[in-house]
């Protein structure tokens, strides 16, 4: 992380920047959060970003009335003090700190909001294969919300890790989820197919960016249950996230994807991805 943050209100060197360890957010990762990328100080679909963490906000009752121009404000100023280039902005509200450790809060409790920036990779913008593990989807029933506590994450993504892969594409019960920090594509017959929305999911915003690209260039794309047979049989895989945009798949544990190449539809919805960034914030 670099330079100055946001801390409840104040501008402040990050150095500064402290949270009581009475914070239900550190105590009990009672909190939400949002990575936002930023192009060329021009933060990347402010708009869903903010809709989505108004939606984890609401899903565990958090209230907090920062408006969009707000959130804009905030976000624009750090932006700016944190230097030019690429960077890659984090909230995280939590629902505040307590004179004690309570399992029930106090609904007079203030949030603490959080609002800092490090520097987002170029690199990300490549193409670049990795390899992936499929593991069973042991989370909890609101992955929809994008809660701090990510302890069933953490454990599968360390266990990719310590099995020599990238990431991990997760199933429950031989139904496809998403990954451990990212969201899942097939595509199978020219056809791009992705898991629906639902609550075992996070609704990312580049899996929404992708769709409507990919629509509007009249690639079909179907959101529907994906099973671990139409993994193994497609003809291309990526995973898609804020800070890794997107990630071609061509190895599933020992099985090789689109020949071990990067697919062309990949390479199509890619090029498609770099274009609307260009469009859009002059990248
Ligand atoms: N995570 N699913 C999970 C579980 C994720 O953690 C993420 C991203 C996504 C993709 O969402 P988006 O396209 O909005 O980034 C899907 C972020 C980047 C993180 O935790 O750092």
């Amino acid at each position: 992380m670099t330079g100055t943050v946001y801390l409840n209100g104040d501008f402040i060197d990050q150095s500064l920047a402290k949270v009581s360890v009475f914070d239900r957010g550190f105590l009990f990762g009672d909190a939400v959060y949002e990575v936002i990328p930023v192009y060329q100080a021009k933060a990347f679909r402010l708009a869903p970003h903010i809709e989505r963490l108004n939606k984890s906000l609401h899903a565990i009752s958090i209230w907090l009335d920062y408006s969009l121009a707000q959130w804009q404000s905030i976000i624009e100023k750090i932006i700016a003090v944190n230097g030019a280039g690429h960077q890659s902005v984090y909230i995280q509200v939590s629902r505040g700190c307590e004179s004690k450790r309570e399992h029930v809060a106090d609904k007079r409790t203030i949030p603490t909001v959080l609002v800092m920036s490090s520097i987002l990779d170029v690199e990300i913008a490549k193409l670049s294969a990795i390899k992936v593990t499929i593991l069973d989807d042991i989370r909890w029933q609101n992955c929809f919300i994008k809660t701090t506590s990510l302890l069933g994450n953490i454990m599968l993504k360390q266990q990719s890790a310590q099995m020599g892969f990238d990431e991990a594409i997760l199933h429950r019960q031989g139904n496809v989820t998403e990954g451990t920090t990212s969201n899942v594509f097939i595509v199978k017959n020219g056809i791009i197919i992705t898991p629906k929305k639902d609550q075992h999911i996070l609704a990312g915003i580049t899996r929404d960016v992708i769709i409507e690209i990919a629509k509007n260039a009249s690639i079909k794309v179907i959101e529907k249950t994906v099973t671990l047979e139409e993994i193994a049989a497609a003809d291309e895989v990526w995973l898609s996230s804020s800070s890794r945009e997107i990630s071609p798949v061509t190895l599933i544990d020992d099985k090789i994807v689109a020949q071990g190449n990067i697919g062309p539809v990949t390479k199509q919805v890619h090029q498609l991805f770099q274009s609307f960034k260009q469009q859009l914030i002059g990248v």
